[in-house]
């Protein structure tokens, strides 16, 4: 531990990945832990940054879903590189997520995107590679596109970062993805139109965040993307508040979140299907 702590210079939104990166934090202390995160316990420990108001309100499953939605994104990572080893991924919103961390073969070719304070600061912490880059831009923008290497098959994540954002931008952002990368993949979280309402009042505004944090987009149902443009097609979408919740009480609030779709995890193909896997074969 360094005994200079790293100052904290973030916008509103920006301030959004500590919620992730201390939930994973959390899970990381148990004795038997669903995942490990070494990083966020770093961060946590050599941040100058005050986490006390940010999660004293904030309840288990809240926290539970985070960790479930690090495990969910591995596991479409994992899958992803199964199929592609040399694939390439775009971590978009990054914050200080460690899903290279916990994914790497030794082969991919890895992007971790954020907003330039973000990067910043994530440069303190985790260290660019030959195949690990980082770069410092709004994913709306387009001269990011052009600056990063795809020759392979790309898979694009974007977790906790769509909710802050119009449809339209979304829309917009994935249809111009799926005419720069036809047969490219994309898996991002969602929120239902009440699960926006309720995680502005249970997370955003117990976390004392202002209301330039607040999630702004929500998804009724996966198939409402369809409609965006006709080469979108869906992989999966994943559910996780409901499994591996411990206790009858969060049990039941995780059935009831899964039903509501409070958040949930939407993978989408951006035109054609390729050849060496059917999509139906990723569905199970
Ligand atoms: C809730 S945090 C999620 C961080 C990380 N994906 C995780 O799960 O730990 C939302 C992230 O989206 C990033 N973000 C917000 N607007 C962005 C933009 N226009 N371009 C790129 N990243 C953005 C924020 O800086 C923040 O790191």
């Amino acid at each position: 531990m360094t005994s200079e702590r790293v100052d904290v210079h973030l916008g509103e939104v920006q301030k959004t990945l500590f919620l992730p990166l201390w939930g994973r934090a959390e899970e990381s202390r148990k004795p038997n832990p669903l995942l490990v995160d070494k990083a966020a316990l770093r961060v946590m420990t050599e941040v100058a940054f005050d986490f006390s108001p940010l999660t004293r309100d904030i309840d288990t499953l809240t926290k539970l879903g985070w960790v479930k939605r690090g495990l969910l994104y591995d596991r479409v990572v994992k899958d992803f590189l199964s199929l592609y080893p040399e694939g390439t991924v775009v971590n978009i919103g990054c914050g200080l997520d460690t899903t290279f961390e916990r994914t790497d073969n030794g082969w991919l070719r890895w992007y971790d995107l954020d907003l330039p304070d973000v990067i910043a600061l994530r440069s303190r912490f985790m260290k660019e590679s030959e195949r690990r880059k980082f770069v410092a831009a709004s994913f709306l923008d387009d001269d990011w596109l052009d600056a990063i290497d795809v020759s392979s098959n790309v898979l694009f994540m974007a977790a906790g970062v769509f909710y802050y954002f119009e449809e339209p931008e979304i829309k917009a952002f994935i249809v111009r993805l799926a005419d720069r990368y036809p047969g490219s993949e994309i898996v991002f979280d969602a929120s239902s139109p009440v699960g926006v309402k309720i995680c502005n009042k249970k997370v955003i505004e117990s976390a004392g965040l202002g209301e330039q944090s607040n999630l702004i987009w929500g998804l009724k149902r996966t198939d409402d993307v369809l409609s965006w443009d006709r080469r979108l097609r869906i992989i999966r979408t994943y559910r996780y508040y409901s499994t591996q919740v411990r206790g009858f009480r969060d049990g039941l609030m995780g059935i009831l979140a899964d039903l509501l779709r409070i958040q949930y995890v939407v993978h989408l193909r951006l035109g054609a299907t390729p050849t060496t896997q059917p999509d139906s074969a990723r569905q199970g």
